[in-house]
């Protein structure tokens, strides 16, 4: 007798099996019957330069998908909006939801209800509270916040009054602290500067927003004659201090650090000589669209995705150098 491998031998069972699910796979990656898969995207403002360059992200990434449609809805800074926004891509039966929230605690009960009844959802650079989304993407705002410190109290030693033993002089104009990059920023801040010859003489919550930076700087300038350096937790918060300053005629004296670091934006503040230095936010926008894709073919993806970050002196542009 021949001694063949019999029809149904292991590894042809194998190869049939390995058929099957590619097929299974091939009809997963595309949405069922030719429609497309929706992506519902609530941006928390668009008021910001770096919020509008996160959905261009997010935009210019899902057109590579055709089988993506993005609905974007924009919640102008109110968080009761945000939350009925929400609502209502849940209640529209999304098939993905990417959600950049301004507050941690009151958006995370919607953001966890949408979870529970099975749509994935993406947090983009805003944290929520506990696990009930399928992922978060963002950058490290602590190690932001430590690694401005450390810049910080490297540039103050090198100022007359510090050099002659004195302790610099510094304001810090935080981003709403309701938000968790703002709490991360100015905790890695604190932990940076540790040590180091400085007097926070000034802090103000000033919301992420320019013009409530400018009045926080009026406030500072009122009651300190003398001010080395502001510390704000982001761009628009910088440039609404420095404008403030160069009203006052004081801008001359003061050196301006933030965060966020667009090319359009703080890099230009950077290469102009209003700031001394601003560190990269990258928005994620392309990332949660990677991720998307992942998700709606069923791939697994890690509960926490952390972007690198980079800053930007008036020596280092345009490449600017890792922040680690
Ligand atoms: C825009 C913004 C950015 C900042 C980010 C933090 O709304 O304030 O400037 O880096 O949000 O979430």
């Amino acid at each position: 007798m021949l001694a063949g491998p019999p029809i149904s031998s292991p590894p042809m069972k194998n190869q049939l099996l390995l058929l099957a699910l590619a097929a299974v796979a091939a009809l997963a990656a595309e949405p069922p019957s030719g429609k497309k898969w929706v992506i519902g995207m609530s941006q928390c403002n668009l008021g910001e330069p770096w919020r509008v360059q996160m959905n261009a992200d997010l935009k210019a990434a899902a057109a590579a998908h055709p089988e993506f449609e993005v609905v974007f809805k924009d919640a102008q800074n109110d968080t009761l909006r945000q939350r009925a926004q929400i609502e209502e891509f849940v209640s529209s039966g999304v098939d993905l939801l990417i959600v950049s929230p301004k507050e941690a605690a009151p958006l995370t009960p919607p953001i966890a209800e949408a979870f529970r009844r099975g749509i994935p959802v993406i947090v983009l650079d805003r944290r929520v509270l506990g696990a009930d989304f399928t992922q978060f993407i963002g950058a490290d705002n602590r190690l932001i916040g430590k690694s401005a410190g450390q810049w910080i109290a490297r540039r103050v030693a090198e100022l007359p009054r510090v050099k002659a033993g004195g302790r610099a002089r510094v304001v810090e104009l935080k981003g709403l602290m309701t938000s968790t990059p703002a709490q991360d920023r100015n905790a890695g801040f604190r932990e940076g500067i540790k040590g180091a010859p400085i007097d926070i003489i000034f802090e103000a919550d000033m919301k992420w927003l320019e013009p409530e930076s400018r009045k926080e700087m009026e406030s500072a300038m009122g009651v300190n004659p003398e001010i080395d350096l502001v510390y704000a937790h982001n761009d628009p918060g910088a440039h609404g201090a420095y404008l403030a300053a160069r009203a006052a005629g004081r801008a001359g004296d003061i050196i301006f650090v933030g965060i966020d670091g667009l090319p359009q934006e703080g890099q230009i503040y950077v290469r102009e000589g209003l700031l001394a230095a601003t560190f990269e936010y990258p928005t994620g926008g392309r990332e949660a669209i990677d991720s998307a894709v992942e998700i709606l073919h069923g791939r697994p993806v890690p509960k926490t995705l952390v972007l690198k970050s980079r800053f930007f002196t008036h020596d280092n542009l345009p490449a600017g150098a890792w922040v680690n």
